[in-house]
């Protein structure tokens, strides 16, 4: 049975986030017509996005049934139905099924969800989720932070450089350079630490930069912070061929990152 979510107070709630509170109060056993009137969602919406989300716990089943041991390799053949491939940095939500797996979390914080495919995974997982965005006023670097503390942190910042996700002068897509990018994801990653339960994980996601023929080993920067006690290091192997179009093979030759990292903190147990 799937359980309200906690803790929102301090974070808009986006629009994935009604829905799935929609489906939650559903599935508590209240009516589609009751679900409606309180969230405004039309009850035959909520109906399809009810059969979903069972086709969605099918393909975990069936993914943790099939798959190998976790090991520090992980490869997806697809990024499964969680969250939204169109877009832009999305990220497969086989590897949140696999974290969710692994650590067995009650609640989960997402404070940059961008498509919300943690979120879409904490569902069907039952784990209490609460999720925010700069697209949707939650600026990790300034706004209050949650008022409850979560058995883990699954952070998956933009990357540097790349695509630049809004305007706003913290959304670390903005950075202007590596050392700036670096000290938003320190502050980020000190603020996230008050977010995670002793003994709790911080989960971050992230890949390595180039920029005018430098390559920048963002992942090394983070674990020689040593803010927290690293627990593992997995790499992920990139979608090649969507990945590969992206890259534009100019006068100087390189080499293709096709890896992304898994960092898995922990913090102390006392
Ligand atoms: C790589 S995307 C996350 C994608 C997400 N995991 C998914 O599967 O859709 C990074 C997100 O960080 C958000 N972001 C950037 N700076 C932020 C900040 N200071 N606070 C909160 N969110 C931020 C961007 O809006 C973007 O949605």
């Amino acid at each position: 049975m799937n359980s309200m979510p906690t803790d929102q107070a301090k974070v808009n709630r986006s629009p994935q986030e009604n829905l799935r509170q929609a489906l939650r109060f559903a599935e508590a056993g209240h009516s589609l017509m009751e679900a409606e009137t309180l969230f405004g969602f039309p009850r035959n919406d909520l109906e399809q996005h009810l059969i979903q989300a069972k086709a969605r716990q099918a393909l975990i089943r069936q993914h943790l049934q099939s798959r190998p041991r976790l090991t520090s390799l992980l490869r997806y053949p697809d990024r499964g139905p969680w969250g939204a491939s169109r877009y832009f940095g999305n990220c497969s939500g086989y590897l949140v099924v696999d974290l969710l797996d692994y650590l067995k979390p009650r609640s989960l914080f997402d404070p940059m969800e961008g498509s919300g495919t943690a979120g879409d995974v904490c569902f069907d997982f039952d784990v209490e989720y609460c999720g925010g965005d700069i697209q949707h006023g939650f600026d990790l670097l300034s706004s209050p932070l949650p008022e409850r503390q979560f058995d883990v942190a699954f952070w998956h910042p933009p990357y540097w450089p790349g695509h630049r996700y809004s305007t706003h002068p913290n959304d670390f897509s903005s950075a202007k350079n590596i050392k700036q990018y670096l000290l938003a994801l320190h502050a980020g990653f000190t603020r996230l630490m008050d977010c995670l339960v002793p003994g709790g994980h911080l989960a971050l996601f992230i890949g390595d930069g180039r920029k005018q023929g430098t390559f920048y080993p963002i992942h090394t920067d983070i674990i020689q912070w040593q803010l927290l006690r690293l627990d593992a290091v997995l790499v992920k192997e990139g979608d090649h061929q969507r990945r590969a179009q992206f890259f534009r093979y100019g006068p100087t030759p390189f080499i293709p990152t096709l890896h992304e990292y898994l960092l898995i903190f922990q913090k102390e147990n006392t």
